[in-house]
């Protein structure tokens, strides 16, 4: 099985880049192949229908488009804005929507979030499902969200509490094993 991965964030930085390299290794133990993206490689401009009515789809939402085709599964780590999915994200998934098939139809896909606060940016990821199940991806029941991420990274980018990463591990293994049984049932028709 291929899992797609990237962190919803440009910052060199992120917390959210730092969780989703964690969450790919997680996943090729799980024994998935993993493509681990970088957003910085699907730059967009805002969605602009005159634009997509000129030029059609830019060459970043045709990238990314392309990279989620390829995966049978998928794996988002997305920061929290204002309690919300971050505007970057959302105009990366409404761009790509605007092209049929929609790249994410009917595969599993689970979210994770980073985020400094004590919440650790899980409101914003039910408004990141919004637009994905909206589109029919799968998205997983189960989410990840790491709360002082600020301070739950050691200096290798592991996670300081062994608690924490064997959380990650098992909701990883968890959503992997559904995804699978998807794809099962979906072969047999
Ligand atoms: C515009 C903006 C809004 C934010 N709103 C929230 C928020 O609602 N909740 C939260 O936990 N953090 C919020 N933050 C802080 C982010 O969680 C923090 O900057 C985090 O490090 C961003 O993710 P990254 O490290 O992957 O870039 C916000 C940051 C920005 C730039």
């Amino acid at each position: 099985m291929r899992l797609f991965t990237f962190a919803a964030a440009l910052r060199r930085d992120s917390l959210n880049r730092k969780l989703v390299r964690l969450a790919a290794t997680a996943a090729e133990r799980a024994g998935v192949t993993v493509d681990l993206a970088d957003f910085r490689e699907f730059d967009m401009p805002l969605y602009d229908g005159d634009l997509e009515a000129s030029a059609g789809s830019p060459a970043g939402a045709q990238k990314l488009r392309e990279r989620f085709l390829a995966a049978d599964a998928f794996l988002i780590a997305s920061p929290e804005y204002n309690f919300s999915i971050p505007g970057t994200l959302k105009n990366a998934l409404d761009w790509v929507s605007r092209t049929n098939p929609i790249a994410w139809r009917g595969k599993p896909g689970l979210l994770l979030s980073a985020s400094p606060s004590l919440v650790g940016g899980n409101r914003g990821l039910w408004c990141v499902r919004v637009p994905l199940e909206a589109t029919g991806a799968h998205v997983y029941p189960d989410m990840f969200s790491l709360a002082a991420a600020d301070k739950a990274f050691d200096a290798a980018g592991a996670l300081v509490d062994p608690k924490m990463a064997a959380r990650l591990d098992k909701t990883v293994a968890a959503f992997v094993a559904t995804a699978r049984a998807l794809a099962k049932a979906a072969a047999a028709g």
